[in-house]
Protein backbone atom coordinates (compact mmCIF):
# COMPACT_ATOMS: atom_id res chain seq x y z
CA UNK A 1 0.00 0.00 0.00
CA UNK A 2 1.25 3.09 -0.94
CA UNK A 3 1.00 6.10 1.61
CA UNK A 4 -0.93 8.87 0.66
CA UNK A 5 0.47 11.68 -1.35
CA UNK A 6 0.35 15.39 -0.14
CA UNK A 7 -1.79 15.92 -2.56
CA UNK A 8 -4.83 13.67 -1.68
CA UNK A 9 -4.06 14.01 2.25
CA UNK A 10 -5.34 17.97 1.87
CA UNK A 11 -8.05 17.94 -0.39
CA UNK A 12 -10.50 16.79 1.82
CA UNK A 13 -9.24 19.77 3.50
CA UNK A 14 -9.57 21.63 0.80
CA UNK A 15 -13.23 20.18 -0.04
CA UNK A 16 -14.21 21.04 3.41
CA UNK A 17 -13.11 24.78 3.00
CA UNK A 18 -14.93 24.99 -0.06
CA UNK A 19 -17.27 23.80 0.83
CA UNK A 20 -18.50 25.75 3.80
CA UNK A 21 -17.25 28.89 1.67
CA UNK A 22 -19.95 27.94 -0.99
CA UNK A 23 -22.57 27.79 1.69
CA UNK A 24 -21.41 31.40 3.31
CA UNK A 25 -24.91 32.67 1.57
CA UNK A 26 -28.22 31.39 1.38
CA UNK A 27 -30.77 32.22 -0.99
CA UNK A 28 -34.21 32.05 1.26
CA UNK A 29 -37.48 32.09 -1.25
CA UNK A 30 -40.18 33.67 0.13
CA UNK A 31 -42.97 31.67 0.78
CA UNK A 32 -41.11 28.46 -0.68
CA UNK A 33 -42.68 27.38 -3.54
CA UNK A 34 -46.09 29.52 -3.08
CA UNK A 35 -44.06 32.74 -3.84
CA UNK A 36 -44.99 36.07 -2.89
CA UNK A 37 -48.61 36.28 -4.27
CA UNK A 38 -51.97 38.07 -2.93
CA UNK A 39 -55.09 36.47 -4.36
CA UNK A 40 -57.52 39.62 -4.42
CA UNK A 41 -60.93 37.66 -5.01
CA UNK A 42 -60.26 35.74 -1.36
CA UNK A 43 -58.09 38.42 0.12
CA UNK A 44 -55.57 36.20 1.59
CA UNK A 45 -51.89 35.95 1.01
CA UNK A 46 -50.06 32.52 -0.80
CA UNK A 47 -48.06 31.70 2.19
CA UNK A 48 -48.27 32.12 5.81
CA UNK A 49 -45.05 33.95 5.80
CA UNK A 50 -44.39 35.04 9.23
CA UNK A 51 -44.66 31.03 9.28
CA UNK A 52 -42.23 30.77 6.57
CA UNK A 53 -39.81 32.98 8.19
CA UNK A 54 -39.90 31.39 11.63
CA UNK A 55 -38.82 28.41 9.83
CA UNK A 56 -35.70 28.91 7.96
CA UNK A 57 -32.47 28.18 10.38
CA UNK A 58 -31.67 31.64 9.95
CA UNK A 59 -30.89 34.99 8.26
CA UNK A 60 -27.26 35.83 8.12
CA UNK A 61 -25.54 39.61 6.06
CA UNK A 62 -25.17 38.79 2.57
CA UNK A 63 -28.23 36.32 2.33
CA UNK A 64 -30.85 36.90 -0.13
CA UNK A 65 -34.51 37.08 -0.20
CA UNK A 66 -36.35 36.01 -3.05
CA UNK A 67 -39.59 37.42 -4.37
CA UNK A 68 -41.17 34.95 -6.96
CA UNK A 69 -44.05 37.47 -7.77
CA UNK A 70 -45.76 39.07 -10.11
CA UNK A 71 -46.42 42.91 -11.62
CA UNK A 72 -49.30 43.27 -9.32
CA UNK A 73 -47.15 42.83 -6.29
CA UNK A 74 -44.64 45.17 -4.59
CA UNK A 75 -41.60 44.61 -2.04
CA UNK A 76 -41.20 46.86 0.57
CA UNK A 77 -37.95 46.51 2.91
CA UNK A 78 -37.91 48.66 6.14
CA UNK A 79 -35.93 48.51 9.46
CA UNK A 80 -38.38 50.95 11.04
CA UNK A 81 -40.83 48.86 13.70
CA UNK A 82 -43.46 51.91 12.56
CA UNK A 83 -43.13 51.87 9.42
CA UNK A 84 -43.74 47.83 9.27
CA UNK A 85 -46.99 48.49 12.33
CA UNK A 86 -48.56 50.64 10.08
CA UNK A 87 -48.43 48.58 6.61
CA UNK A 88 -47.07 52.40 5.10
CA UNK A 89 -44.47 52.93 2.53
CA UNK A 90 -45.56 56.24 1.88
CA UNK A 91 -43.95 57.83 5.51
CA UNK A 92 -41.66 60.70 4.99
CA UNK A 93 -40.69 60.47 8.49
CA UNK A 94 -38.86 56.93 8.62
CA UNK A 95 -35.71 58.83 7.76
CA UNK A 96 -34.92 57.31 5.02
CA UNK A 97 -35.18 53.38 5.96
CA UNK A 98 -37.57 52.65 3.10
CA UNK A 99 -36.97 50.56 0.34
CA UNK A 100 -39.21 49.68 -2.33
CA UNK A 101 -38.94 46.53 -4.91
CA UNK A 102 -41.49 47.12 -7.99
CA UNK A 103 -42.47 47.20 -11.36
CA UNK A 104 -45.76 47.84 -12.05
CA UNK A 105 -44.91 48.01 -16.26
CA UNK A 106 -43.23 44.83 -16.23
CA UNK A 107 -45.42 41.58 -17.96
CA UNK A 108 -46.09 38.28 -15.81
CA UNK A 109 -43.84 37.45 -13.39
CA UNK A 110 -40.88 38.84 -11.75
CA UNK A 111 -38.37 38.32 -9.16
CA UNK A 112 -36.66 40.86 -7.02
CA UNK A 113 -33.72 39.31 -5.29
CA UNK A 114 -33.41 41.70 -2.41
CA UNK A 115 -30.04 41.40 -0.49
CA UNK A 116 -29.63 41.59 3.68
CA UNK A 117 -27.51 43.86 4.45
CA UNK A 118 -28.21 44.80 7.71
CA UNK A 119 -28.46 42.94 11.29
CA UNK A 120 -31.10 43.37 13.29
CA UNK A 121 -35.00 43.40 12.75
CA UNK A 122 -35.52 43.55 8.68
CA UNK A 123 -39.22 44.18 7.98
CA UNK A 124 -40.98 42.98 4.83
CA UNK A 125 -44.49 43.58 3.46
CA UNK A 126 -46.28 44.53 0.22
CA UNK A 127 -48.10 47.82 0.20
CA UNK A 128 -51.96 48.70 1.34
CA UNK A 129 -54.47 45.88 1.85
CA UNK A 130 -51.99 43.13 1.30
CA UNK A 131 -50.28 43.74 4.19
CA UNK A 132 -53.36 44.49 6.29
CA UNK A 133 -53.81 41.33 5.22
CA UNK A 134 -51.13 39.27 6.40
CA UNK A 135 -48.63 39.96 3.56
CA UNK A 136 -45.85 40.97 5.74
CA UNK A 137 -43.39 39.34 8.01
CA UNK A 138 -40.07 39.88 9.85
CA UNK A 139 -36.64 38.54 10.49
CA UNK A 140 -34.19 39.19 12.57
CA UNK A 141 -30.42 39.18 10.67
CA UNK A 142 -27.50 37.80 12.19
CA UNK A 143 -23.55 38.87 11.34
CA UNK A 144 -22.64 35.95 9.75
CA UNK A 145 -20.05 35.69 7.63
CA UNK A 146 -20.20 39.21 7.38
CA UNK A 147 -20.98 41.02 4.22
CA UNK A 148 -19.23 39.93 1.06
CA UNK A 149 -17.21 42.47 -0.86
CA UNK A 150 -19.53 42.88 -3.62
CA UNK A 151 -22.32 43.90 -1.29
CA UNK A 152 -20.01 45.59 0.98
CA UNK A 153 -20.10 49.76 1.54
CA UNK A 154 -17.70 51.57 -0.60
CA UNK A 155 -14.41 51.41 1.86
CA UNK A 156 -13.32 54.96 3.08
CA UNK A 157 -11.19 57.47 1.46
CA UNK A 158 -7.44 56.11 1.63
CA UNK A 159 -5.47 58.16 4.75
CA UNK A 160 -3.11 60.71 3.32
CA UNK A 161 -0.33 60.97 5.69
CA UNK A 162 0.65 65.03 5.35
CA UNK A 163 4.58 65.37 4.39
CA UNK A 164 7.18 65.16 7.09
CA UNK A 165 9.00 68.25 8.36
CA UNK A 166 11.93 69.08 6.12
CA UNK A 167 13.88 70.22 8.72
CA UNK A 168 14.61 68.19 12.25
CA UNK A 169 12.51 69.91 14.35
CA UNK A 170 14.30 71.18 18.07
CA UNK A 171 12.21 68.40 20.14
CA UNK A 172 14.31 65.76 18.33
CA UNK A 173 17.47 66.93 20.10
CA UNK A 174 18.12 64.82 23.87
CA UNK A 175 18.44 67.28 26.41
CA UNK A 176 21.59 65.34 27.73
CA UNK A 177 21.80 68.14 30.91
CA UNK A 178 18.24 66.64 32.42
CA UNK A 179 19.19 63.03 32.59
CA UNK A 180 16.36 61.51 34.76
CA UNK A 181 14.43 58.34 34.01
CA UNK A 182 11.88 60.08 33.10
CA UNK A 183 14.21 62.22 30.75
CA UNK A 184 15.83 58.83 29.21
CA UNK A 185 12.36 57.65 28.40
CA UNK A 186 11.73 60.78 26.58
CA UNK A 187 14.59 60.95 24.64
CA UNK A 188 14.17 57.05 23.67
CA UNK A 189 10.64 57.98 22.54
CA UNK A 190 12.24 60.67 20.47
CA UNK A 191 14.82 58.52 19.48
CA UNK A 192 11.79 56.44 17.76
CA UNK A 193 10.73 59.48 16.12
CA UNK A 194 13.95 60.46 14.64
CA UNK A 195 14.08 56.98 13.25
CA UNK A 196 10.67 57.11 12.03
CA UNK A 197 11.35 60.30 10.31
CA UNK A 198 14.61 59.02 8.91
CA UNK A 199 12.56 56.14 7.50
CA UNK A 200 9.84 58.74 6.11
CA UNK A 201 12.73 60.77 4.41
CA UNK A 202 14.64 57.56 2.93
CA UNK A 203 11.10 56.58 1.45
CA UNK A 204 10.16 59.54 0.38
CA UNK A 205 13.56 59.74 -1.75
CA UNK A 206 13.30 56.34 -3.41
C1 LIG B 1 -28.56 34.24 -4.90
O1 LIG B 1 -29.22 35.31 -5.53
C2 LIG B 1 -28.34 36.27 -6.05
C3 LIG B 1 -29.17 37.43 -6.58
O2 LIG B 1 -30.10 37.00 -7.51
C4 LIG B 1 -27.47 35.64 -7.13
O3 LIG B 1 -26.56 36.59 -7.63
C5 LIG B 1 -26.72 34.47 -6.53
O4 LIG B 1 -26.02 33.79 -7.54
C6 LIG B 1 -27.67 33.51 -5.88
N1 LIG B 1 -26.89 32.49 -5.18
C7 LIG B 1 -27.21 31.20 -5.23
C8 LIG B 1 -26.33 30.28 -4.44
O5 LIG B 1 -28.16 30.78 -5.89
C1 LIG C 1 -58.23 33.10 -5.85
O1 LIG C 1 -58.97 32.22 -5.03
C2 LIG C 1 -60.14 31.72 -5.69
C3 LIG C 1 -60.94 30.92 -4.65
O2 LIG C 1 -60.10 30.00 -4.00
C4 LIG C 1 -59.70 30.87 -6.86
O3 LIG C 1 -60.85 30.36 -7.53
C5 LIG C 1 -58.89 31.74 -7.81
O4 LIG C 1 -58.38 30.94 -8.85
C6 LIG C 1 -57.74 32.37 -7.07
N1 LIG C 1 -57.06 33.32 -7.96
C7 LIG C 1 -55.77 33.25 -8.20
C8 LIG C 1 -55.22 34.32 -9.13
O5 LIG C 1 -55.05 32.39 -7.73
C1 LIG D 1 -39.69 55.27 12.30
O1 LIG D 1 -40.78 55.87 11.67
C2 LIG D 1 -41.53 56.75 12.49
C3 LIG D 1 -42.70 57.27 11.73
O2 LIG D 1 -43.45 56.21 11.21
C4 LIG D 1 -40.64 57.89 12.95
O3 LIG D 1 -41.37 58.71 13.83
C5 LIG D 1 -39.44 57.33 13.66
O4 LIG D 1 -38.56 58.40 13.96
C6 LIG D 1 -38.72 56.33 12.78
N1 LIG D 1 -37.65 55.70 13.56
C7 LIG D 1 -36.39 55.73 13.16
C8 LIG D 1 -35.43 55.03 14.05
O5 LIG D 1 -36.05 56.27 12.13
C1 LIG E 1 -39.60 46.40 -15.55
O1 LIG E 1 -39.97 45.36 -16.41
C2 LIG E 1 -39.79 45.67 -17.79
C3 LIG E 1 -40.36 44.54 -18.61
O2 LIG E 1 -39.88 43.29 -18.17
C4 LIG E 1 -38.30 45.89 -18.04
O3 LIG E 1 -38.08 46.22 -19.38
C5 LIG E 1 -37.81 47.00 -17.14
O4 LIG E 1 -36.39 47.14 -17.28
C6 LIG E 1 -38.14 46.73 -15.70
N1 LIG E 1 -37.82 47.88 -14.90
C7 LIG E 1 -37.03 47.80 -13.82
C8 LIG E 1 -36.82 49.08 -13.08
O5 LIG E 1 -36.54 46.74 -13.44
C1 LIG F 1 -48.02 40.38 -21.96
O1 LIG F 1 -47.61 39.06 -22.34
C2 LIG F 1 -48.62 38.36 -23.04
C3 LIG F 1 -48.10 36.94 -23.30
O2 LIG F 1 -46.83 36.75 -22.79
C4 LIG F 1 -48.91 39.07 -24.35
O3 LIG F 1 -49.94 38.38 -25.05
C5 LIG F 1 -49.36 40.50 -24.03
O4 LIG F 1 -49.54 41.21 -25.24
C6 LIG F 1 -48.34 41.22 -23.18
N1 LIG F 1 -48.87 42.52 -22.77
C7 LIG F 1 -48.12 43.63 -22.79
C8 LIG F 1 -48.80 44.89 -22.34
O5 LIG F 1 -46.93 43.63 -23.14
C1 LIG G 1 -53.04 41.49 -11.63
O1 LIG G 1 -54.32 41.53 -11.04
C2 LIG G 1 -55.37 41.68 -11.98
C3 LIG G 1 -56.66 41.85 -11.21
O2 LIG G 1 -56.71 40.97 -10.13
C4 LIG G 1 -55.39 40.45 -12.89
O3 LIG G 1 -56.40 40.57 -13.85
C5 LIG G 1 -54.04 40.32 -13.59
O4 LIG G 1 -53.99 39.14 -14.33
C6 LIG G 1 -52.93 40.31 -12.56
N1 LIG G 1 -51.64 40.38 -13.23
C7 LIG G 1 -50.78 39.37 -13.25
C8 LIG G 1 -49.49 39.61 -13.95
O5 LIG G 1 -51.03 38.31 -12.66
Amino acid sequence: MAPPTPISAISPLLLLFFTSWASAYTNHTVGGPSGWFFNSTTKSPSADFTKWASAQSSFNLGDYLIFNTNSNQSVIQTYNATTYKLCNADDDASNGDIFIYDNSTANGSLTFAVPLTKEGPNYFFDDGVECEKGMAFQISVKHGKGLPPNLNQPPPPAYVESPPPLDPPPYLVPDSQDASPAGNGVGGANMGLVVFGLVLVSRLMV
